[in-house]
């Protein structure tokens, strides 16, 4: 979704911006633009479609500046057009303004700027803002950019990350947060900023990081920098943190997308979230981020887990999960719908938010949600320092470093490998589980790494059916027990970077609908993984006779005898089924890549797609 980067220091700040724009690029974006001031005048480049497209009409050497902001626009309100894109400027072209969220009231705003006599040359709620501001400043008898800045978004509805400069007081930016975020990066000497949306803009420059908050304004200039609240109370400490990934992760490292990269990491991101965390000789788990919550966890009686698409495959997962190992109850619920439902909760409940970006706006009005009713909420993320692992009571980070591809991957398998690991430790202080089984758990997780490792070198057999696949426009997903989220999960995938029509279910389901659709032209790609097998290869039988292909994931050696020559079948290594759901996944992961690479899709930024979606 939108990106933010600005800077001012002594480098050459159009090229930190248009490389920090190039960091933010995975999250999603239609548009991009930049401002600085040069000869006394704020100049705009931005153009819709890729960031080549900027770069072709603006170039770093030729606009040496100090001080400049920059955009990717995922389109809101507006279509994706060179307009449309930011930064939007006033009427006088006195500031320019980068803005991430949305402004709810634009609308009343534009039609009284309007009345004043305010023109206007985009469809956006940004260029309102801007509009706005300036309005603000003109009427000011003591001028001062920070403070129109700030009585503009007390008028304000909705939410922003906002950058603004002003060639009147060129040598600074005021930036301002509500909803979106926005990380202040503090470079060599204490008088060189960079303030971005997300991390990996910033780790070029430095590690060094302070989070805004909510409501929170910062000042940056080549003197220092300076934060206050929105209703304008000084803030004279905050803490600085430290960027934990490093450059070297933000590269693809000789793969083709970074999506390949990712998929072929799972080993060791498996093992990353593991590490530390189960003591096999006891049979115990230790989640040091959890600690002060035993009480909590002791005594809660219900589990409600809020996440939104793949995240919300995970929580599906750890519902069986949970269910089985720790015997107590769980309901999973899409973030955007259980935050407006108003849904009665427990003292005794728990609730689990699971979040890769730890941004998505509707999983984090899930959370203020749960909040409000005094309910306990743990995260399960795996930005450091995002919004949701700062606002949830405690949690469980993945530890799967910056994952670029939008299409989640390694994040997805590492949220499920948490999940085990929780409810493997809540089965424990639960008495449920048996520390013996607890100690078989953790022997087949060790077996892990090597088994997805057998899984990726069969990645030229996979793509061989990938091949096949690309031709089809519409493909089923099946499964039963953990196999159907895993089944979703596939269906997902392959929607999200193929752009072909795919559908998962619970395989019992197609018998209730679906199976109208079954003819010779219909694969469909049932994930048995020996989860109610008998029932599944009844399934499968129905779809054969229909004429259906049928595309197997399956257990090494489980489907001898049964399968027809006319089936494909992907095997992957034997576990128990607890542990199996993360090996399942990863031939549908590989399968969605090649079709995708097969029909030339833009893999890593798939259209339409933000990697975190930050507005509701
Ligand atoms: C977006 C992404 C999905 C992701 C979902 C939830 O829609 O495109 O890939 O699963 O957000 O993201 P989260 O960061 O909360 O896991």
């Amino acid at each position: 979704m939108c990106g933010i980067v600005g800077y001012i220091g002594k480098k050459n700040a159009t090229e930190v911006v248009l490389n920090g724009l190039q960091r933010v690029e995975y999250r999603g974006y239609d548009s991009t633009g930049i401002a600085f001031i040069k000869n006394k005048s704020i100049q705009i480049y931005k153009k819709s479609g890729r960031l080549t497209q900027l770069l072709s009409v603006v170039q770093p050497d030729d606009n040496i500046t100090n001080v400049a902001i920059g955009h990717t626009r995922w389109a809101t309100h507006g279509i994706p057009n060179d307009s449309n894109a930011h930064p939007h400027s006033d009427n006088h072209n006195n500031i320019a303004v980068v803005h991430n969220g949305i402004i709810e009231n634009y609308r009343n705003i534009k039609t009284m700027l309007l009345q004043k006599g305010y023109n206007f040359s985009s469809d956006t709620d940004s260029e309102v803002l801007a509009v706005f501001i300036s309005s603000i400043y003109d009427e000011q008898i003591n001028k001062d950019i920070t403070e129109a800045t700030r009585l503009a978004l007390a008028k304000v509805q909705g939410t922003f990350g906002l950058l603004v400069i002003s060639k009147i007081e060129p040598n600074k930016i005021v930036c301002a947060r509500r909803g979106s975020p926005l990380i202040l990066g503090i470079g060599e000497d204490d008088n060189e900023f960079i303030v971005a949306s997300d991390q990996t803009a910033i780790v070029d420059y430095t590690k060094k990081v302070i989070f805004i908050e909510d409501d929170e304004m910062v000042v940056i200039s080549n003197d220092g920098y300076y934060l206050k609240t929105l209703d304008n109370i000084a803030i004279k400490t905050k803490e600085t943190s430290l960027i934990e990934f490093e450059l070297g992760q933000l590269e693809k490292g000789g793969f083709e997308h970074f999506m390949l990269k990712e998929i072929f990491e799972q080993p060791e991101t498996i093992m990353n979230a593991t590490r530390g965390r189960m003591i096999q000789e006891l049979g115990e788990i230790k989640l040091g981020g959890l600690s002060d919550f035993t009480d909590i966890l002791t005594n809660m009686k219900r589990i409600i887990i809020v996440a939104c698409g793949t995240s919300w495959h995970s929580a599906l997962i750890g519902e069986y999960l949970i269910e089985s190992l720790a015997r107590l109850p769980v309901e999973v619920e899409y973030a955007s719908e259980f935050r407006y439902r108003n849904a009665p909760l427990l003292d005794t409940d728990l609730v689990i938010a699971i979040s890769q970006s730890g941004e998505t706006a509707d999983t984090l009005e899930a959370i203020r949600e749960v909040k409000r009713q005094g309910v306990p909420v743990i995260g399960i993320v795996n930005v450091v320092g995002s919004t949701i692992a700062r606002e949830t009571n405690a949690g469980v980070y993945l530890h799967a470093g910056p994952e670029i591809g939008v299409a989640s991957t390694k994040a997805f398998t590492s949220q499920v490998m948490v999940l085990l690991l929780l409810s493997i430790h809540l089965g424990l202080l639960h008495n449920k589980l048996s520390s013996n089984k607890a100690k078989k758990l953790i022997a087949e997780i060790n077996k892990l790494p090597l088994q997805i490792n057998k899984i990726l070198s069969n990645k030229d057999k996979i793509k061989d059916i990938a091949i096949q696949l690309a031709s089809s426009p519409n493909v089923l997903y099946l499964g039963r027990g953990l196999g159907y989220p895993i089944a979703m999960e596939g269906a997902l995938k392959l929607k999200e970077i193929s752009y072909l029509h795919s559908e998962g279910m619970p395989a019992a389901e197609m018998k209730h609908g679906p199976i109208a659709l079954i003819d010779k032209n219909m694969p469909v790609i049932v994930v048995a993984m020996g989860e109610q097998d008998n029932k599944i290869w009844s399934n499968v039988e129905e779809i054969r006779t229909r004429g259906g292909r049928i595309i197997l994931i399956d257990n090494e050696g489980n489907s001898a005898g049964r399968v027809n020559k006319e089936d494909i079948i992907i095997e992957v290594p034997r576990s128990v089924i607890e542990v199996s759901a993360i090996l399942g996944v990863i031939p549908l992961q590989l399968l969605s890549y090649y079709v995708a690479n097969h029909l030339g899709r833009e893999i890593d930024n798939p259209r339409n797609l933000a990697k975190a979606v930050t507005v509701e």
